[in-house]
């Protein structure tokens, strides 16, 4: 009766079922894979963004399928920031990050084609892909002191013929920013095979190493490229749903894509009218919350930092993002690592082949919890890993 597109083990996994217990129970949880802003007790400049709503809150329907140019012209402030010219004419509103990617997989690939995506990578790639029956065919980012392209491997694949490159920039686990050495390979093996790069930058806005980013891959792109980001991450906003795609790349190619892109969205017109009217207050708001976040990423990473030195646990070099990978010993497996953390120290972290590590030996946590939460969260866990033979 069912697609192929939905053929997911739907069984509650253990980890699941072991917190929904816990809860049941009423024992408190320590999350320390919370990844929800709304919920990490960051102060919003509430007042400001419910004049900003109210105001744009209108009783008249004049869709634009592309956005509405205001707000279109607000993204386009938010790249001139960054010191990028960017044309309104090239963006395109989604209602989030995954919708942009649905779009995009609409866009360039038919049933049974192939998308490059990192490994390790960001969990929902696999699903997002089987959801326009597309498969995602992983390339492997290596830790060799910093995270970094296998580019051997990515040279055979492009011949391949996938029909798109994905890089997250910070990528989501590992935190590395595409380096300008691998974004210029990327451009070379990419370009005259006509594979479009897609590069996802929803956490462009949390460098770890003190304030600067470093490189900006949009303004080093007249290759075909997509570019994706949203005020979920960048204002901290993930309820608004708002996000958007830049098209970068030669004219013709931007020419070519934009009335197809737009015919996606026009059979969906799935965001919302005031939050589009209220965009340019929103991201002049979005610093302040910005501000907060980095403020405790940053935080909670040196405080990290400080229990796991000289044990046997080891947090990776990270540049950017809301999460840390950590190595453990590999004495027990990682999801037995996560049970045990669960059960016995009441501490919930992701195992690493939730973000598709290819070995063992690799927690993720995020960065965002309360410092509290975050300090006990990470002193129990150490407690447990270290007094495990
Ligand atoms: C790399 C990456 N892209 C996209 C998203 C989702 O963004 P959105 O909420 O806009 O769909 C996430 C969420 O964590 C992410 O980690």
């Amino acid at each position: 009766m069912f697609s192929d597109r939905v053929d997911f083990d739907l069984q509650k996994n253990q980890l699941t079922q072991v917190l929904e217990q816990k809860r049941e129970q009423g024992t408190e949880v320590i999350d320390l894979t919370l990844s929800n802003p709304t919920q990490a007790g960051i102060r919003y400049p509430e007042e400001e963004l419910k004049e900003a709503l109210n105001e744009s809150c209108s009783f008249h329907y004049a869709p634009d399928p592309r956005g509405l140019r205001k707000a279109r012209e607000a993204v386009a402030q938010y790249y001139a920031d960054r010191s990028c010219s960017v044309d309104p004419e090239d963006i395109l509103l989604t209602s989030s990050t995954s919708e942009a990617y649905a779009f995009l997989f609409k866009l360039l690939a038919n049933p049974g084609e192939s998308v490059l995506i990192p490994r390790p990578g960001y969990p929902l790639f696999d699903y997002l892909a089987a959801m326009e029956s597309v498969r995602g065919v992983p390339y492997t980012l290596h830790f060799d002191e910093r995270w970094v392209i296998d580019l051997q491997e990515l040279q055979e694949q492009v011949t391949q013929d996938p029909r798109a490159l994905l890089v997250v920039s910070p990528n989501n686990p590992t935190g590395s920013f595409v380096s300008k050495a691998d974004w210029t390979e990327i451009a070379e093996l990419c370009s005259p095979r006509s594979i479009p790069v897609i590069c996802d930058e929803v956490f462009f806005d949390y460098p770890l190493n003190g304030t600067s980013r470093g490189f900006d891959p949009v303004a080093h792109s007249d290759f075909p490229s997509f570019f994706l980001n949203g005020l979920s991450k960048t204002a901290g906003l993930p309820q608004l749903k708002l996000s958007w795609i830049l098209i970068r790349g030669p004219e013709n190619f931007r020419e070519s894509v934009r009335p197809r892109l737009e015919l996606i969205s026009d059979t969906f017109l799935s965001v919302q009218t005031s939050v589009q009217e209220a965009l340019g207050r929103i991201l002049e708001l979005a610093p302040q919350v910005q501000r907060q976040i980095l403020e405790r990423i940053r935080m909670n990473l040196s405080t990290l930092r400080s229990i796991v030195a000289n044990t046997s646990v080891d947090c990776l070099r990270l540049e950017g993002g809301w999460n840390a990978v950590l190595r453990i010993p590999r004495t027990l497996g990682d999801e037995e690592w996560v049970t045990a953390l669960l059960e016995e120290v009441n501490v919930l972290a992701h195992p690493g082949y939730f973000y598709d590590f290819p070995g063992e030996g690799f927690l993720i946590i995020s960065l965002l919890p309360p410092p509290d939460d975050f300090n006990r969260g990470v002193e129990s866990m150490l407690d447990l890993i270290s007094h495990r033979p």
